[in-house]
């Protein structure tokens, strides 16, 4: 099933592809509109010189009033509505983050246009839904709860996820393969995937990404002591002191993927600058467990959000994902904007896209904070 949907990407035109194309052609053109011409010779090299004219035009005339409009003698151009979907919520140096779906962004994004993903998704299907934000801002509980007090300090809340239901798993097999899927058609050949998960769910994750035609190479541990297990049974901590449910968590997987090669390592990484990582000096390659503390309270006042991944450890992935150095690093589950900030910091080109318009606003301001900020990288 891999290999076929891998195939079936690169070398067919899939349903919506060139339609897709038109949108990604005009809505990256520094013209407001093009010719018939421009936008043919501009699909062409996204889709392959076999597409049609007359599929073409018919993207152009038939089935996109609401999306393309034509705005003299064969010229297009994208209608007001499409052109501000396409205009980033804001940019920072080499970054450009945009309020979206991603799956409704990815699928207008040009084929082989990414070359690295850093990301760390909602890992449960729906606590990152508009009612459990609801109550996590109201502090309301639901899929959120509070971690007992440590020595004095109140812990920040975190999602629930022993309490997914064999529906909520199936929920997040099928929104990972559709993701996989719609990541598989804009990455480039060798182009890195490192997905955050956690250790109840990474196997549902991990299946579903296979499944969605990516490869997998393996996961990086990040070592982390976290506020996860090491409770003693509810209700009946006296009777049973000498007890926990579950072991306390002390580290947290990063699955790693990439999209099939195309030829050997070398060619690959001739032709599209991935297929490896990079090291970190000619005496020490990128190595799979990285240590490191949790997120600071210095970061975490800087960029409040939940979920938010310290600049030490994403700044070591982000860094290692691009092999030469060059490209795009893309986040479709941007948060507060964390990996953003980290390929700002290593010198690296990064795209976002977030969905919650608070979290948009987090990141405005948190971006240009963290990429200044000076963190250590532990040796070991
Ligand atoms: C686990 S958090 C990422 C936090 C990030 N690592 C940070 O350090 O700030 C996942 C984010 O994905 C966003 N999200 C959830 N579903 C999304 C979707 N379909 N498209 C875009 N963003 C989405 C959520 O609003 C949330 O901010």
């Amino acid at each position: 099933m891999t290999s076929m949907i891998g195939r079936a990407h690169d070398s067919r035109v899939r349903p919506g592809q060139v339609r897709d194309a038109v949108i990604a052609v005009l809505a990256q053109s520094r013209q407001s509109n093009l010719s018939l011409k421009e936008i043919e010779y501009g699909v062409r090299a996204i889709v392959g010189n076999t597409v049609a004219s007359s599929s073409i035009r018919s993207s152009l005339n038939l089935h996109e009033r609401d999306l393309i409009t034509r705005v003299g003698r064969g010229q297009y151009a994208l209608t007001a509505r499409m052109r501000s979907v396409d205009q980033p919520a804001f940019e920072y140096k080499d970054v450009q983050l945009f309020q979206d779906d991603c799956l409704a962004w990815l699928a207008r994004q040009p084929t082989n246009s990414v070359h690295a993903v850093v990301t760390d998704p909602p890992y449960g299907a729906s606590e990152y839904s508009a009612k459990e934000q609801a109550k996590l801002r109201n502090g309301t509980g639901g899929l959120w709860r509070i971690p007992p007090t440590l020595d004095g300090v109140r812990r920040s809340p975190v999602p629930r996820f022993t309490t997914l239901t064999d529906s909520d798993l199936h929920s997040i097999q099928e929104f990972f393969m559709e993701w996989s899927r719609a990541i598989l058609r804009v990455l480039v050949p060798g182009a890195n995937v490192v997905v955050a998960a956690n250790p109840l769910v990474s196997h549902v994750v991990s299946m579903a990404l296979s499944d969605g035609g990516l490869e997998r190479r393996g996961e990086i541990i990040r070592l982390v002591q976290t506020l996860r297990g090491g409770d003693r049974p509810k209700g009946a901590h006296e009777e049973f002191p000498d007890v926990s449910v579950m072991p306390r968590s002390q580290w947290e997987p990063w699955l790693l993927y990439r999209k099939p090669l195309s030829g050997s390592v070398a060619e690959n990484l001739r032709t599209w600058g991935t297929g490896g990582f990079r090291r970190i000096s000619a005496e020490r390659p990128f190595g799979d467990v990285i240590k490191g503390p949790p997120t600071r309270s210095r970061e975490r006042s800087i960029a409040p959000h939940p979920s938010l991944k310290p600049q030490a450890f994403l700044r070591q992935v982000v860094h290692a994902a691009l092999p030469l150095g060059t490209g795009v690093v893309l986040d479709p589950f941007a948060g507060s904007g964390s990996t953003l900030a980290a390929a700002q910091a290593v010198g690296y080109r990064s795209i976002g896209v977030e969905r919650d318009p608070d979290y948009v606003g987090v990141a405005r301001e948190a971006i240009p904070a963290l990429s200044k900020l000076r963190v250590t990288v532990s040796e070991d």
